[in-house]
């Protein structure tokens, strides 16, 4: 029978997170090593709906639980444009990105899936479309999403983002090695976005100050990037990490992942996506130095690290 398939990878912030939601500018990178799947087959409900089949839940959509939500209002919105009225199909995700932890996991299944349906249904890819469709997801599963992590899982290159002008690809004048550490926590994207919104209101004038420092940080950034400059792709990182720290999204476990990467020869540390757990990234001076900050960091406590390469990665 008629089967579809859609696919997304993960992403990571090299920095502008949460800055990004107050229009700055952020750079994302994608992260190949892990991603998500899609599987679209027809039949498998007898109500003529949909039936999900995921790690979490298998049955039909009208009994899927609160955190699916997100996902069940995406695909309900995706038929509604691509005029379906009777589906009778089964939608399997798969997905090897943990969720949680700033790597992209929402944002990858959404997109993963509504491509896979455009697949199934014969319609015509629109990148345009399909991000907005998958951006449906990420309301309900943050709130108030600038959009960036939906661009970045379908991205084949790292990326400038803001919102409202979308995304600019990025020259990138020498490679660089990063070191993805997990804190093993889960980090709620959505109560730290809100928890800088209410400094924002108490506090407008020292919440504006550091979203602009995070600008100015992401602008430097990007032009050490393009001429090759890692030591000062490193302090940039350093310094974004204090301004998120001043807004209230770092915590004790991230600091001390980011300080033993740091005592480990890292150019640079910070945390990655939302923070408030979730991961941390190193930046390291080579592919040498990449391993040996992937083995401090789980000697220090880090529940998995990752090593990539811009987009090329490895699992360690
Ligand atoms: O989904 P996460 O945890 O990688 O965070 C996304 C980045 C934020 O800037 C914190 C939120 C957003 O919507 O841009």
């Amino acid at each position: 029978s008629n089967l579809s398939v859609g696919a997304a990878h993960g992403k990571i912030i090299l920095i502008g997170e949460h800055a990004v939601v107050y229009n700055k500018p952020a750079i994302a990178i994608p992260f190949t090593e892990v991603g998500a799947k899609a599987i679209i087959q027809e039949g498998g409900n007898d109500e003529s709906g949909c039936r999900l089949n995921c790690k979490y839940f298998c049955g039909p959509f009208e009994n899927a639980p609160e955190p699916l939500s997100g996902i069940t209002a995406c695909v309900h919105e995706t038929l509604s444009y691509l005029q379906v009225e009777k589906p009778n199909i089964t939608i399997r995700i798969e997905s090897s990105i943990p969720s949680g932890r700033g790597l992209g996991s929402s944002a990858a299944i959404a997109y993963a899936v509504v491509k896979g349906l455009f697949r199934y249904y014969g319609h015509q890819a629109n990148e345009d479309e399909i991000l907005r469709l998958a951006q449906v997801a990420e309301i309900f599963a943050h709130g108030n999403p600038s959009g960036i992590d939906v661009v970045a899982v379908g991205s084949e290159g790292p990326i400038r983002f803001q919102k409202g002008k979308g995304a600019v690809p990025l020259p990138i004048g020498k490679t660089l090695h990063l070191v993805i550490a997990d804190t093993g926590r889960f980090g709620d994207t959505r109560t730290a976005v809100e928890s800088i919104r209410t400094l924002y209101e108490q506090d407008r004038l020292t919440t504006q100050r550091s979203l602009d420092l995070i600008e100015d940080f992401t602008y430097h950034c990007e032009q050490a990037m393009a001429k090759g400059d890692v030591k000062l792709v490193g302090c940039c990182l350093n310094l974004a990490q204090e301004e998120l720290s001043a807004l209230g999204v770092s915590d004790e476990g991230i600091d001390r992942l980011v300080d033993v990467a740091r005592d480990s020869g890292a150019l640079g540390a910070k945390l990655t996506g939302g923070g408030r757990g979730g991961c941390i990234l190193a930046l390291a001076a080579d592919e040498q130095d990449a391993l040996q900050l992937s083995i401090s960091l789980k000697e220090a406590g880090a529940t998995e690290t990752y090593i990539s390469r811009i987009g090329m990665s490895q699992h360690h």
